[in-house]
């Protein structure tokens, strides 16, 4: 089993703890910006149809749906029954475009042939066994002319809390650990990899752009930690006696040492930005 695999088949069966904990931490601190740069490059005008592809808990599905007004629609996918229960609980938004939830891998969309005139994917791709069938699938359901806005995060050393972080767990649970877990959000770093597999999958018009944020976590190193059950070392984190929890937030407070001021911890993350038209 790949690395990358590890973290979407956590992904698919972590409960709704972990995928709550993504979405009241991760989300608002880092997700939710990225989203919003996302959907300022792509570009998106009222009343349009879009398809948010790896939706995880609605992030960029209910910021688009809000960009659409009521004239617009949004489907939104995912493989995890968790994300998506976390997603369907969040209240319905006054004047923004109604969303569904479908739950379905993306390299087999349930959504027919040429339906939207915008396909998303905000740190989706990397996860996915079959890249170029995703891309395929996302070719297939955008109308002819229609657009893709794709974000993936560029290599970990570019996203210095996380490589920190990775350090700590290998510390903790293991090399192999470190490695899974290094190897899926920033393990499609490279642009013209990305560009190259965009230009495989028929799309024309690609341009790859690479966006940076700050990044802020005022809860310091165990807020971090606390995200790690949605990870690929979410079973192992979970199964740590005390003594293994005190020793990997000890571990994570030493490597994120350097980003800490006053208890919070500053840094920033790089993503690339795929802009690709059918
Ligand atoms: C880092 S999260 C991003 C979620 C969301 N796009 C956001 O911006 O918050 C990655 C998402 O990819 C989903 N995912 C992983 N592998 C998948 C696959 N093969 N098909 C569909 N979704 C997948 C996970 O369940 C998870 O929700």
């Amino acid at each position: 089993m790949s690395a990358s695999t590890d973290w979407g088949s956590n992904f698919a069966a972590a409960g709704v703890d972990a995928m709550t904990a993504y979405d009241e931490i991760l989300v608002p601190r880092v997700f939710d910006p990225f989203a919003d740069v996302l959907l300022d490059e792509v570009g998106v005008s009222p009343g349009l149809e879009v398809l948010d592809i790896a939706c995880g808990p609605g992030t960029v599905a209910r910021r688009v749906a809000q960009r659409l007004g009521p004239e617009g629609r949004v489907t939104a996918c995912d493989l995890s029954p968790a994300m998506l229960e976390v997603a369907a609980a969040k209240p319905a938004q006054d004047t923004a475009a109604p969303i569904t939830y479908r739950q379905c891998p993306a390299d087999e969309l349930d959504v027919p042939d040429g339906a939207f005139d915008l396909v998303l994917c905000q740190q989706g791709l990397q996860f996915f066994p079959d890249r170029l069938g995703a891309l395929a699938e996302m070719r297939r359901v955008l109308k002819p002319g229609g657009r893709a806005g794709v974000a993936v995060w560029c290599a970990i050393e570019e996203c210095p809390f996380w490589d920190a972080l990775a350090s700590a767990v290998g510390d903790v649970l293991g090399k192999d650990a470190e490695i899974g877990f290094r190897s899926g959000p920033w393990g499609l770093p490279e642009a013209d990899e990305l560009a190259r597999l965009f230009d495989t999958a028929d799309f024309g018009d690609v341009s790859v752009i690479r966006r940076v944020l700050p990044a802020v976590f005022e809860g310091g190193p165990a807020q971090l930690v606390s995200t790690l059950p949605a990870a690929s070392v979410g079973p192992q984190i979970v199964a740590l006696d005390a003594d293994g929890r005190s020793a990997l937030l000890a571990a994570a407070e030493a490597a994120l040492a350097p980003f800490k001021y006053d208890g919070e911890l500053h840094s920033e993350a790089a993503t690339h930005i795929v802009l690709a038209a059918r």
